[in-house]
């Protein structure tokens, strides 16, 4: 058994999440970050790399923390904040062992793709932003073949496109 993962991206209409890895998030909207916080509380727990948590720079209140980096040993003990270098499925046992049915997957696109790589991204929600950055970081950073069905699309504001997808197979 393992937690059901949720993918949770913000993106420009060219499909970026980033201009560069070090591009903090700070042009998504206000309507982007309640929804984030919303579902982040509801799930209690967010995945991340090491990249996007360093870009945030602090854990984020009343949610449980899982930072992917190969050097777990470098980081310093954060209360709320679990570094490691397991694989995502070891993630999401562990994480379903803890009482989590579902998590967050935060980004970036490494550890979007180590989850996708591993087949375990079963729910996508992706948030369009009126942006374009024209060359930058995609949602993930390998090839990949992944089917989706839509399930939900809607205005989250009067510029904000907000996106459900299943994952059916892939
Ligand atoms: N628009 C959005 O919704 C959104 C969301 C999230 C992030 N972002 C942006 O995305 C950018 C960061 O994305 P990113 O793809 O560069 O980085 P990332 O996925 O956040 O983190 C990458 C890090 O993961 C660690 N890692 C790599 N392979 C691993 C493995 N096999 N096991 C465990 N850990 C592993 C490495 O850290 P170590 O060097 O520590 O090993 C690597 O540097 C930032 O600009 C951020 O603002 C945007």
């Amino acid at each position: 058994m393992r937690s059901r993962i949720i993918l949770l991206m913000a993106a420009t209409a060219d499909g970026k999440i980033a201009r560069n890895r070090d591009h903090f998030p700070d042009w998504t909207g206000p309507a982007d970050k309640r929804m984030f916080k919303a579902l982040t509380l509801q799930s209690g727990v967010v995945i991340m790399g090491s990249r996007t948590f360093d870009s945030i720079g602090r854990p984020l209140p009343a949610r449980h923390h899982v930072v992917m980096t190969r050097y777990p040993g470098r980081r310093p003990l954060l209360e709320g904040v679990y570094f490691t270098d397991d694989p995502p499925e070891q993630i999401a046992a562990g994480l379903y062992r803890q009482g989590y049915g579902q998590a967050v997957l935060a980004g970036g696109a490494v550890a979007n793709t180590l989850f996708a790589q591993a087949g375990l991204i079963d729910e996508i929600v992706l948030t369009v932003s009126p942006r374009i950055f024209g060359s930058g970081l995609g949602l993930f950073n390998a090839s990949l073949d992944l089917e989706l069905a839509l399930e939900d699309c809607h205005l989250l504001d009067t510029n904000t496109v907000y996106l459900k997808y299943r994952v059916l197979s892939g």
